[in-house]
């Protein structure tokens, strides 16, 4: 074996999982078992929610009172309150969900709790912490976080432009917020799972994270395929902008997958969003360029996009800013986070690989 042969554990299989399966060649996506195409055309997030950390589809019941269970849980305290306000106006959203949940657990500590309680209260008070903050430091108002909305995808947009929100946005978002959801060993799960294997708590592994989720090659994506996408003005000067691209040998952001080899699964489904919710708009000038971009993509190098490109154009239709694409990422993948937490401490070993070392013969210590 060389020092290389395993760079980014790429097709190393580091532990077995009953939470999801991505068959790459099938390129099919799983979560329990349910095909993912099933979930996002017949159920909603919430549900998915729990089907991953409760482990099945709940009954209408049971779906009423989580729904119940997590409209309660969107108030902040106000000592969490106090900290979002000391977060300085230019702080990037993902720091402030990063700080936010680890100022959570200071001020609302695990001591004993079940994984899945803390996963309800910080999926439920994300978008909360998020617009709070955003409100506060842009608007100078101390929003109430609390509304009567059913959905997470309608509190988050009811909190973002203070009004009752659209449906067909309340739909788009509650889609998305389920192709999110979970992703097997992707980087942001595989670090909650090694913080969790170390017996840290639940917190600490939502903090890992979320740190991991913010780069642009795993959640970042979404933003950095938003920049891509709206530098161009039209269909032709994106293709001319992405051949030059390409002869840089510059990364297009939303394209790839470590994977997935034909398709990500996930990816016709938003890109259908995308087209509706431009339809709608009657503006289908993003959609146009993306679609674009898609082809050339597919001409020039064999590629495909994976969900966060169309996701872009989607979020932005729904009147998202750029910076809480990925925000939205992590209320969707907190379920699947806290599944893989609670899945790790069933059959918990210490995750420590070791390296192969390429550095300096062991040599003397210089005299002084
Ligand atoms: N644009 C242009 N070229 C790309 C590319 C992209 N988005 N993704 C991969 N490639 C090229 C690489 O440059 C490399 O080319 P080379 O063999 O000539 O060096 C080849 O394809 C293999 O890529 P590699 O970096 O080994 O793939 P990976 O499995 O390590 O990385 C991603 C997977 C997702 C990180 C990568 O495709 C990427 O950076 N995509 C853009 C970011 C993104 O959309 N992330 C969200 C993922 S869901």
């Amino acid at each position: 074996m060389t020092a290389n042969s395993n760079r980014g554990l790429a097709g190393i299989s580091a532990g077995t999982t009953a939470i999801s399966t991505v068959e790459a060649e099938g390129d099919g996506l799983f979560y329990r078992g349910y095909d993912i195409q099933d979930l996002a055309e017949k159920s909603c997030f919430e549900a998915v929610a729990y089907l991953l950390i409760y482990g099945e589809l709940p009954s209408t019941l049971e779906l009423n009172d989580y729904r119940e269970k997590l409209r309660s849980l969107r108030e902040l305290p106000a000592a969490l309150k106090s900290i979002l306000e000391q977060l300085p106006a230019t702080t990037h959203p993902m720091d402030v969900l990063r700080t936010g949940c680890s100022a959570l657990g200071c001020i609302e500590p695990e001591n004993g709790s079940q994984p899945h309680t803390i996963a309800d209260r910080l999926m439920a008070s994300f978008a909360s912490m998020l617009l709070y903050w955003h409100h506060f430091h842009t608007d100078g108002k101390r929003i109430d976080t609390q509304t009567g909305d059913d959905s997470i995808a309608a509190h988050f947009l009811h909190l973002l432009h203070d009004k009752a929100p659209d449906e067909l946005h309340c739909r788009a978002i509650d889609a998305s917020l389920i192709l999110y959801a979970e992703h097997e060993f992707n980087a942001s799960t595989f670090a909650a799972r090694v913080t969790t294997a170390t017996l840290s708590d639940f917190y600490s592994a939502i903090t890992s994270a979320i740190g991991t989720l913010r780069g642009p090659l795993h959640g970042g994506a979404n933003e950095a395929a938003m920049a891509l996408i709206s530098q161009f003005e039209n269909p032709d000067s994106a293709e001319a902008g992405l051949l030059e691209m390409l002869s840089k040998k510059q990364l297009i952001m939303g394209f790839g997958h470590r994977v997935y080899r034909h398709c990500d699964p996930r990816s016709p489904i938003i890109k259908q969003w995308s087209k509706n919710l431009s339809e709608a708009a009657g503006d289908m000038s993003l959609f146009n360029i993306s679609e674009r971009i898609e082809k050339v993509m597919q001409r020039e190098k064999g590629m495909f996009p994976n969900l966060d490109f169309y996701s872009a154009s989607a979020y932005h239709l729904c009147g998202i800013p750029t910076l809480f694409f990925t925000p939205l990422f992590v209320i969707a993948r907190t379920s699947g986070w806290a599944a893989h937490i609670t899945e790790q401490c069933s059959d918990n070993r210490l995750i420590r690989p070791t390296a192969d070392y390429i550095g300096p013969a062991p040599r003397e210590y210089p005299n002084p």
